[in-house]
């Protein structure tokens, strides 16, 4: 911690207007480099490609621009080497790297920031770290998606309850359900595509706020940064972290899924449900209870999505009062966005393992389906269509025989045709055809519905766009 008053040197980037070096409570609270060398590579990118635009251009000599690539080349492999010293005095990412241009290559160094400012130069950065983040954000939810469509594919058939406030509902199959989580984690993986392309806009030579008066050319860096176009109104783009707030949004969104995902696999894995056994390789054991087997990184994927919503509340409380142009509360998004990132990824690899790992116990979902009366709308059908009944009366027959079945202690399926013509005349014995779970799910043929002919054409779509 600081000392407080640590004031021998003045800044030596604008040593000129400022007398005094700042105090070391204020050098702690504005440095950022602890946590923005995570941005070194981007930085040094964007320095290349500004400074080759600058030569092109004619405003640094080329003789400048190749010092300045080479003082950039060895800095890059000092910081990779782990030999590069970070100081917080130089504040951050930026002026760390300039600085030490400046050591290695002289009076060149001070052209690198000809046309620039660090709020275009930060803003670039970020966002280059933030498209390479949601690239790679796609990817593991592409291996997400595989590792369910696999268990999907495996699982076409299986029965097993249907919930609705947690309470059994009608039977599906457990393809079905994997299949639900295809389409919330395509949904995500869709708007992480749609940020990417959201964000495809380069922000260098936007300079402080206003532009420049240099002849620079925007689109020649956005090209060779890999954006699309470079962005085009100077104010919004040093105050815009739309970028990071879409990230985190979109993070935020994922992880919810993830934490429900999360939640039925602590409840599928208990004793008493015993859908799934998780692999040794995703539990762990009590220290205690050596009959314990412990769904942990469930537990941890859950628990991830309070930091990632923490850190899409934080960033946005930070920007919500800022007045345009760029303000330094904006230096606090990166490690929200740094945070969010690691916990996502973290969330999202655990996930991809505990399905690909997980036991599906087939015979424990097909005795859970069976029972709770599940079949009892297709009770109600089979009186619409074959005898003939409004579905209001239909559900009440219906409800009825739940009743006489929950008197008697046993399913729908275990009544008798005697007992179920006395609760209404019209009732056959090709009732049981349908009291069956395999029988009622198999009737579920309506788009998207349950039965296994229809999950496997959905299996067979999302196979389709990868
Ligand atoms: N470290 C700063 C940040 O992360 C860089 C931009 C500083 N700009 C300024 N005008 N002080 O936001």
């Amino acid at each position: 911690m600081a000392d407080g008053t640590d004031q021998k040197s003045s800044n030596q980037m604008w040593g000129g207007r400022f007398a005094s070096g700042p105090s070391a409570i204020m050098e702690e609270i504005n440095a950022s480099i602890g946590f923005d060398k995570k941005l070194y590579a981007q930085d040094i990118r964007g320095s290349m490609a500004h400074a080759a635009m600058l030569a092109s251009k004619g405003i640094i000599s080329p003789e400048d621009k190749d010092k300045i690539t080479d003082g950039l080349n060895t800095i890059l492999s000092e910081i990779e080497a782990g030999s590069f010293e970070f100081s917080r005095k130089l504040e951050d990412i930026h002026m760390n790297i300039e600085a030490r241009l400046a050591t290695l290559i002289g009076p060149a160094a001070g052209r690198l920031h000809t046309a620039r400012s660090r709020n275009d130069q930060v803003a670039l950065d970020f966002r280059l770290w933030v498209k390479e983040e949601l690239q790679k954000t796609e990817g593991m939810l592409t291996a997400l998606i595989a590792a369910f469509l696999d268990r999907a594919e495996e699982n076409a058939d299986t029965v097993m309850p249907g919930f609705t406030h947690l309470q059994t509902a009608q039977p599906v199959t457990f393809g079905h359900h994997c299949m639900a989580y295809v389409e919330m984690f395509g949904r995500d993986r869709a708007r992480v595509r749609h940020a990417i392309e959201h964000l495809d806009e380069s922000p260098i030579g936007a300079a402080a706020l206003a532009g420049t008066g240099y002849p620079i050319d925007r689109h020649m860096t956005a090209k060779a940064l890999g954006f699309r176009e470079p962005t085009r109104n100077s104010i919004d783009t040093v105050s815009d972290r739309d970028f990071a707030l879409e990230f985190l949004s979109i993070a935020s969104i994922c992880a919810t899924h993830l934490s429900r995902l999360a939640e039925e696999i602590v409840i599928w894995s208990t004793p008493q449900f015993g859908f799934i056994r998780l692999s040794d390789a995703f539990s762990t054991g009590s220290s205690i209870m050596p009959q314990k087997k412990n769904p942990d990184a469930a537990e941890l994927v859950r628990a991830k999505t309070g930091r990632i919503n923490g850190s899409l509340i934080a960033l946005l409380t930070v920007m919500k009062g800022l007045p345009l142009a760029y303000s330094k509360d904006m230096q606090e998004d990166k490690e929200q966005v740094f945070d969010a990132a690691e916990s996502l990824e973290l969330a999202i690899a655990a996930m991809t393992g505990m399905i690909r790992d997980l036991e599906v116990r087939k015979d424990r979902m097909r005795a859970a389906a069976g029972s709770g009366y599940s079949t009892a709308t297709d009770l109600a059908d089979w009186l619409v269509r074959e005898a003939g009944l409004p579905f209001r009366d239909a559900h009440h027959v219906t409800g009825n025989a739940v009743a006489l079945a929950e008197k008697k202690g046993c399913d729908l399926a275990d009544l008798s045709l005697e007992e179920l013509q006395a609760i209404h005349p019209g009732i056959t014995k090709s009732v049981f055809d349908v009291l069956s779970v395999e029988a009622s799910v198999a009737s579920r043929t309506s788009f998207g519905g349950t039965a296994p002919s229809e999950v496997k054409k959905q299996i067979a779509w999302w196979r389709g766009r990868n």
